[in-house]
């Protein structure tokens, strides 16, 4: 069986070494952990796991653990009987019956409560589960695909991961590598975005100066960052070709052109120091508001403002990045959702 990849960009060895192990662990029953920096291509990884499997007439759904603060209600994965809860009006089938056949793709799992984790596990182990309030076991027919942006080996470390259900998840990990160490795929991503993106028939060009700035900049939201870039690029930019100038401040900047490029200059990184705050005129508290105003401010920006993604780069939950966002009164006035 061949395997279609045709929606995922890169041409780099180390990203190729990821396509190849893809292409071997599709069409197996395996158990996969995709790990990898917020925007690296996780979803896209696993959609594609899906697409290449045997299971792919059936549906692939997606749980978003993290997205929801404490437990994910466990009922929204195992479902629940009628009478489980005061809610509970109508027995229901959660995610894992609706994936019945197919695959269960746990995104963030790095998010889930103790409970829920000891659940999965079973699931894993027994494939069998049961409804809230149910006492009826049911058999479950599903490959579990995982993803997760935070270091799970370090979360088993402080105790807030089941070491079991890791080395479970584990059996095939696959790591996504961050852009920036993947040369020459920034600019054909750069280029995929301007013809996904592009508004008459042609899609837009990158100068060569343009092309030097994009390798240089080291890409802290990775892929998602440099979709949004060039999604703004060809609605913003009159023009045919990107110029150096037309790019975000920041990438001229790590790219060593803007007066300020020292400073911002990745290798050149200093942490501040007291005399930094001293001249700011700050005291510690404020001085580290601001610092905090400034990483929030930035993740935003990376992720057009989508919050999910911004808590995700941050590595703090959703709900954590809105209160310090009202606390700090930085609301934005419009904010586009996006997946
Ligand atoms: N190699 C790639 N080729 C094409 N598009 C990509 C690639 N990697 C990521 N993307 C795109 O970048 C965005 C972020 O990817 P996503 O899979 O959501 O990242 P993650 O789950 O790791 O945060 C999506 O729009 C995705 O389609
Ligand atoms: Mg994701």
């Amino acid at each position: 069986m061949s395997v279609d990849t045709s929606d995922i960009i890169g041409r780099s060895k180390v990203f190729q070494a990821v396509l190849n192990m893809l292409a071997r662990v599709a069409p197996t029953e395996a158990t996969v952990l995709v790990t990898g920096e917020p925007g690296t291509g996780k979803k896209l990884l696993v959609r594609a796991l899906h697409r290449n499997s045997k299971r792919r007439d059936k549906p692939l759904v997606a749980v978003n653990c993290g997205a929801v603060p404490g437990d994910f209600p466990e009922s929204e994965l195992f479902g629940h009987e009628k009478g489980a809860s005061a809610h509970a009006l109508h027995s229901r089938a959660g995610c894992l019956e609706m994936a019945e056949g197919g695959t269960l793709f746990l995104d963030e799992i790095g998010g889930l409560g103790m409970s829920l984790q000891m659940k999965i596990l079973r699931l894993l182990q027994e494939k069998e589960f049961e409804r809230l309030g149910g006492s009826e076991s049911i058999r479950a027919d599903v490959r579990v695909i995982a993803a997760t942006s935070r270091n799970l080996e370090e979360e088993v470390k402080s105790g807030e991961f089941r070491e079991d259900l890791f080395y479970r998840l584990n059996v095939i990990p696959i790591e996504l590598p961050p852009l920036r160490r993947r040369g020459d795929d920034v600019l054909l991503l750069a280029e995929h975005f301007l013809q996904k993106y592009r508004r008459g028939s042609k899609a837009m060009k990158i100068s060569p100066e343009a092309r030097e700035m994009l390798l240089k900049y080291p890409w802290p939201g990775n892929v998602r960052e440099l979709e949004n870039y060039m999604e703004r690029m060809s609605i913003v930019c009159g023009h045919e070709e990107i110029a150096s100038g037309d790019l975000p401040e920041k990438v001229l900047l790590a790219g060593g052109t803007g007066p300020e490029s020292r400073s911002a200059c990745s290798d050149g990184f200093e942490w501040p120091g007291l005399k930094d705050m001293q001249g700011q005129g700050m005291k510690l508290k404020e001085f580290l508001e601001n610092i905090e105003d400034r990483l929030l401010l930035e993740a935003l920006e990376n992720s057009g403002w989508v919050k999910n993604q911004a808590a995700e780069v941050l590595g703090i939950k959703r709900t954590t990045l809105i209160e310090k966002l009202k606390k700090k009164n930085l609301e934005p006035g419009s904010s586009g959702q996006r997946e």
